[in-house]
């Protein structure tokens, strides 16, 4: 039996105060739609939907960039949860199978869970994800009668008894597709908000004679951004969280809570991280290789054995294979360092591959942008790139070859070859210090007046 998901994410996220739609503000250097489409990916959906409202072009770029399959609707106005599915309807006319439906601003949904809400579709016709409330607050509220889920009541239409319960309404549904939209049509607005609730199809399935039941996952998992505040306390949940992990997958870190991880990154046993290192987007380390102080690493893949850091900034596209040496104030942008590899100090390499064990001087520059378009760099194994070198690409420097320091290259050089694009030296004796003695004499001519 398949699974289709439908995402809702058409709510501006007043609350956030920002001109940004609420899931696309990130959360380990992902956007919170990321993480809803990214948990549920376990299910192995059919089809993904996605709805989109506030700055929905902008939303819709995101989640395609995520998954080119997804299909993005649009819902006009927010008029609730409910009529929100309902724009899914079309997008879902030729698939059969249940739909699960998740909220675009819950990101910590884990695999367990959706898999537990699938599971339980066995026994009921719709299946609610619930929780136990530290504090219920303003969540809807899941009245049940021994295992079954009778109705589900919004906090606003509570009464001071039903808001006494703490088992709440997560927000995900799940129910086969056909039914859910039948249910979906009946769902009228006659509440205190004047929105079409989700929630509804609880009762109306009900009466109906469908089953309807829960099943609870942690708090933690439920947790939904509204404010900054909210965004801020689910990062630092995740950041620990993925501390913990790291520490548990044999990862050496001295000051873990100076670290900081994106919700993709990847990193090896007997790896050593060390303190301020910052992960975005991309990352895989593999276990033995070293990430000294104040790194920031995004889109890299750094090998077994390769050293990074301090203070070096590797960007996507970097790719360190295995004992490749990357030191202090090196920037790597789209190159390739083979094995053994060294760029130790003060370089920046972009648009380049580098042979194995070839040595770059300190200030080795690639010239990979010409204002309009990018060039490639290409140098050989085992080459030996002098201090200071500026090479102009597109350009290739041979395996074996050399650079004299201070050289800009802007022509080939062939292997084995040493190239020198420098101006000559040309030493007067004694001029140095005659000069010296003039300036200082003049300086003190100036001094008496
Ligand atoms: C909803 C539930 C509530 C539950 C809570 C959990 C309803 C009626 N209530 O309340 O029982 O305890 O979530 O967090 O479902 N959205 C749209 N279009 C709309 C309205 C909402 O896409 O027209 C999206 C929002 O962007 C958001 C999600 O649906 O991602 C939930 O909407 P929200 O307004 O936050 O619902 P709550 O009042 O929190
Ligand atoms: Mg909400």
């Amino acid at each position: 039996m398949s699974v289709s998901l439908i995402i809702l994410a058409a709510g501006q996220g007043s609350r956030m105060q920002s001109d940004l739609p609420k899931v696309l503000h990130p959360l380990a250097q992902v956007p919170l739609v990321v993480h809803a489409m990214r948990a549920a990916r376990a299910l192995e959906p059919a089809r993904v939907v996605v709805v989109v409202g506030h700055g929905g072009a902008q939303v819709a770029d995101v989640v395609l960039a995520e998954d080119e399959r997804a299909q993005v609707v649009q819902q006009q106005e927010q008029l609730g949860t409910a009529h929100a599915v309902a724009q899914a309807r079309a997008a879902l006319a030729d698939v059969a199978g249940d739909v699960v439906v998740l909220y675009g601003d819950t990101p910590f949904l884990s695999e367990e869970t959706l898999q537990a809400l699938r599971a339980a579709r066995g026994a009921h016709d719709v299946v609610v994800l619930g929780f136990e409330a530290a504090d219920p607050a303003r969540y809807g509220r899941l009245i049940t009668r021994g295992d079954s889920l009778e109705r589900i009541v919004e906090f606003k239409d509570a009464s001071d008894e039903e808001r006494l319960i703490n088992l709440c309404n997560s927000g995900v549904i799940c129910a086969d597709g056909a039914q859910l939209f039948a249910l979906v049509d009946k769902v009228g607005n006659d509440n205190a908000a004047g929105e079409y609730y989700l929630t509804d199809i609880v009762a109306l399935a009900r009466e109906n004679g469908l089953s309807a039941g829960v099943v609870l996952c942690p708090e933690s998992e439920t947790l939904g951004i509204n404010t900054r505040a909210e965004l801020a306390a689910a990062e630092s949940a995740f950041q620990a969280r993925a501390r913990a992990a790291a520490l548990e997958n044999g990862v050496a870190m001295q000051a873990p809570d100076t670290v900081i991880f994106a919700q993709d990154t990847v990193i090896g046993c007997d790896s050593i991280i060390e303190p301020y290192v910052v992960f975005g987007p991309g990352v895989s380390v593999e276990g033995g290789a070293t990430i000294r102080a104040f790194s920031h690493l995004e889109g890299a893949h750094v090998s077994r054995g390769a050293v990074v850091g301090p203070y070096a900034r590797l960007r996507s596209g970097a790719e360190l294979a295995e004992d490749v040496r990357v030191g202090n104030f090196v920037e790597i942008k789209n190159a390739t360092l083979d094995e053994g590899a060294k760029v130790n100090h003060l370089s920046y390499l972009g648009d380049a591959h580098v042979g194995a064990r070839a040595n770059l001087g300190a200030g080795t520059i690639t010239c990979n942008y010409d204002g309009v378009f990018k060039h490639h760099t290409s140098i050989g194994e085992g080459a030996f790139i002098g201090s200071n070198t500026m090479l102009v690409a597109p350009v290739a420097v041979g395996a074996h070859a050399m650079t004299g320091s201070g050289s800009v290259i802007t022509n080939d050089v062939p292997d084995g070859a040493l190239a020198l694009g420098r101006a000559r030296q040309d030493t007067r004796p004694g001029l140095g210090k005659r000069l010296m003695d003039k300036l200082r004499a003049a300086k003190a001519a100036k001094a008496k007046g």
